[in-house]
């Protein structure tokens, strides 16, 4: 039997996922968190996901990479910025995807920018669309706002979405529950909140939307919270 995959939320958008022993770590950005619990010397990574750019994504990843030797999966623009400093990487673009041992992964569109922190060309943002191999779909948004494509995203029959709820940068609470009604995932756990004050939402009066408008579940984690799909 397969293991149920396992999502961890350290704060903003830093996202674990356990896939059968296999570890993905998802923006890992962890020494300048203000909402991380866990410092990046403490993180261990077999994949670390990028969705853009920006410093609060990229974060710690090129540690963390030296040190684990960690694959670095992104965007064409960032793989070449990781490999161009010694790192391993495996660079996708939109649209595609690639079956690695924890399961199949396509790049999605997002709606934001993606300039590297020192300057250099992101290419664009992307989220994630993960298939297990115990067949569980998971739908990691990024940084965007909200776009009608998502409807497209949802026929794949979601088991769990993240979605940013933190408004300003990303959608907004209102936006967000109009992703939920498109995407209708299972279960969606909100991030890209209350890591500074200008992204400071109320999550539970989220959750009491959503699950009085649509059929979705909203797990609404402390930094650090894991959610086991399946359980
Ligand atoms: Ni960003
Ligand atoms: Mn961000």
């Amino acid at each position: 039997m397969t293991m149920s995959t396992i999502f961890t939320w350290y704060g903003h958008a830093t996202i674990g996922l356990d896939c059968g022993g296999i570890a993905l770590v998802v923006d890992p950005f962890f020494s300048r968190n203000p909402a991380a619990t866990v410092k990046p010397q403490e993180v261990h990574a077999d994949y670390l996901l990028i969705t853009h750019g920006h410093g609060d994504h990229v974060g710690d990843a090129l540690e963390i990479a030296r040190r684990t030797g960690a694959t670095v999966i992104a965007n064409a623009e960032i793989s070449g910025w990781f490999s161009g400093k010694g790192v391993k990487t495996h660079a996708q673009h939109i649209g595609g995807g690639f079956r690695y041992p924890f399961g199949y992964l396509k790049l999605t569109q997002a709606l934001h920018g993606s300039a590297l922190p020192d300057g250099s060309n992101g290419g664009n943002p992307a989220g994630f669309l993960l298939t297990t191999n115990a067949g569980e779909k998971i739908y990691l948004a990024g940084d965007t706002g909200l776009f009608g494509d998502m409807r497209l995203i949802g026929e794949e029959g979601l088991d769990l979405a993240a979605v940013p709820i933190g408004d300003n940068y990303t959608m907004g609470p209102d936006d967000a529950l109009r992703a939920v009604k498109l995407l209708q995932p299972k279960v969606v756990i909100p991030i890209h909140y209350n890591t500074f004050p200008l992204i400071q939402q109320d999550v539970q009066a989220w959750k009491k939307r959503v699950e009085a408008e649509t059929e979705t579940r909203v797990e609404a984690l402390n930094p650090g919270g894991t959610f086991a799909l399946g359980a």
